[in-house]
């Protein structure tokens, strides 16, 4: 098991990361400060397989354990599924310590966020991810939300976690699309700021997809480390620090907004969003030719895409001036000078973005 701490100016916190840890989750908790009474937000698939070992492993140290269960979907990030989680929250909490746990993908994470960053203007929550992506990524660092039509995440909190508990097991049972997805967002850790880690990629991807929990523990472990490093040193992303993990998703929330969130999952948009910015970042002579084809033979070896199914260009420029990432009229792109690092460049020309658009035509 590897304990990364995280230290940001609202909390410090742990993010356990390893095997076989969710039975011995009792372990880990801190009451009183996590409160006594677990109020557990999944859904029926998760409650099915996991929900007895959980309750399980919470009673037999002395917590309650309640479930919650919400659609398995992006839907279920609605202000009305958040509304109708407090109510039933509101009406279980009598003479209770309740602290929230988010057992799910990144949907689950942030919507459970969300609701616990705002109830009681903010209870205690602990993220036990059960996705690669969640895992990796949307579980560490306190970004909470849910989606308006105008928009993914329009309204948020930052509202950090008291622990992330990260067991590898959780995902032996994972798609192999969803692997893939999580992969993306390994793939943009590696790109963005560790040269050893996308070496180790390029070699052991195919562990990964087999399904190699020895190989998926090292990459979980490796990615919570960096992402921490970042969140450490800018919680809300007011100084250009965190923004560099949005390598790739300028293009790609532009992808899954053009695609109504239908056609391709987050990592795959992330994946060709990589893509894009890779040869951005080329045509702008600051990454090498080789480098741009290093990172596209490791995106096709994990299984993701590379190039776009009947989707108009014009609609993916016309979602990504909706991008939350814009200030102003000026757009921001996180690009390459090398494998392992990157810069934050803002008002790249159209004409340019359009360009490297071409890539994934
Ligand atoms: N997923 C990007 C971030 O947490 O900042």
């Amino acid at each position: 098991m590897k304990t990364i701490r995280l230290k940001t100016q609202s909390r410090t916190y742990e993010i356990k990361t390893g095997n076989k840890l969710l039975d011995s989750l009792g372990r880990f908790l801190k009451s009183p400060c996590f409160g006594q009474d677990a109020y557990i937000i999944t859904n029926a698939a998760l409650k099915r397989r996991y929900g007895a070992r959980l309750g399980s492993a919470l009673q037999s140290a002395g917590y309650s354990a309640r479930f919650f269960l919400i659609p398995d979907s992006e839907t279920s990030k609605s202000l009305n599924i958040a509304s109708s989680v407090i109510k039933d929250l509101a009406a279980y909490d009598k003479n209770k310590r309740i602290f929230i746990v988010a057992f799910g993908g990144g949907v689950i994470g942030d919507v459970a966020g969300f609701i616990a960053s705002i109830y009681k203007r903010g209870i205690p929550f602990i993220q036990i991810p059960t996705t690669l992506l969640a895992q990796v990524d949307s579980s560490i660092g306190g970004k909470t939300g849910v989606d308006l039509e105008a928009g993914k995440n329009l309204i948020g909190t930052f509202y950090q976690p008291a622990l992330v508990l990260s067991d590898v097991q959780l995902l032996k049972s994972l798609d192999k699309r969803q692997l893939r997805s999580g992969l993306a967002e390994v793939i943009k850790y590696a790109a963005i700021m560790d040269a050893g880690l996308f070496r180790y990629l390029e070699k052991n991807i195919h562990r990964i997809l087999e399904s190699d929990l020895k190989a998926i523990e090292y990459v979980v472990g490796k990615c919570a480390g960096l992402k921490a490093r970042i969140v450490q040193q800018d919680e809300k992303e007011q100084k250009g620090i965190r923004t560099i993990l949005n390598f790739g998703h300028t293009i790609g929330h532009a992808i899954e907004a053009a695609c109504c969130y239908k056609r391709y999952s987050h990592g795959e948009a992330i994946a060709l969003g990589m893509l894009v910015s890779s040869d951005l970042s080329y045509k702008l002579g600051m990454l090498g030719k080789k480098a741009v084809q290093r990172i596209e033979k490791l995106i096709i070896k994990a299984g993701l895409p590379v190039k776009l199914n009947k989707v108009n260009p014009q609609s993916i420029i016309r979602a990504h001036y909706r991008d939350k990432k814009f200030i102003g009229r000026k757009n921001r792109f996180v690009l390459l000078s090398d494998i392992g690092r990157c810069k934050v460049r803002q008002n790249i020309s159209l004409k340019a973005i359009r360009e490297s658009l071409k890539k994934i035509l």
